[in-house]
């Protein structure tokens, strides 16, 4: 990593975000390991930061999904997934620029209700983001603890 060293955020395919994934969420796992279900929908948006070398060190995907806790919403739902910054690039607003993108991307198809099963310690990063806890927290065993959470655009 290059102090000060600039990034981008752009939309990008999935497919390219399939190592950050495995790298960061899978425990390094393999690259199938990555893959989430509806991944390849028609409306399921992916956007990245790249390094001024084109190497990916941030993403995010969202999928147009209700949320299970406010199913009265009138917004349309859109689901938050593998969320990821590369270690060593971490705290230095790489997932906030990220997180941006899709906020605006939800906003430019007409704003809605924005969610997420967030790991509890990336739970202030997204409070920051604007986002509010909802339900009881939970525990996945193959995870950890969980907390859904929510923020209307
Ligand atoms: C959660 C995650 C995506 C956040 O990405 P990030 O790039 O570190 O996010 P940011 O840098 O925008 O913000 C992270 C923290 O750094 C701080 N920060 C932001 N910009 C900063 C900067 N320029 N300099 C110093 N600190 C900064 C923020 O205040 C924030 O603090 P917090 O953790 O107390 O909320 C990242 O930590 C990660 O990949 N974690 C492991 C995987 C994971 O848990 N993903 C979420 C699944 S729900």
């Amino acid at each position: 990593m290059i102090p000060n060293e600039r990034f981008t955020v752009r939309r990008v395919p999935v497919e390219d975000t399939y190592a950050l994934r495995a790298k960061v969420l899978r425990n390094g796992g393999p690259l199938e390991a990555a893959r989430v279900p509806g991944d390849d929908g028609p409306e399921v948006a992916t956007y990245a930061a790249l390094k001024v070398d084109g190497g990916l060190i941030g993403c995010v995907g969202l999928f147009p999904e209700p949320c299970p806790d406010l199913p009265e919403h009138p917004g349309k739902g859109w689901r938050i997934r593998g969320m990821a910054t590369e270690d060593g690039w971490r705290g230095r607003g790489v997932g906030a620029e990220v997180l941006k993108a899709a906020l605006d991307h939800v906003a430019a198809e007409g704003g809605g209700l924005v969610w997420c099963n967030a790991r509890t310690p990336a739970a202030t990063f997204y409070a920051r983001a604007g986002f509010a806890e909802i339900g009881e927290r939970w525990d996945d065993p193959e995870i950890g603890p969980h907390v859904r959470m929510w923020r209307a655009v």
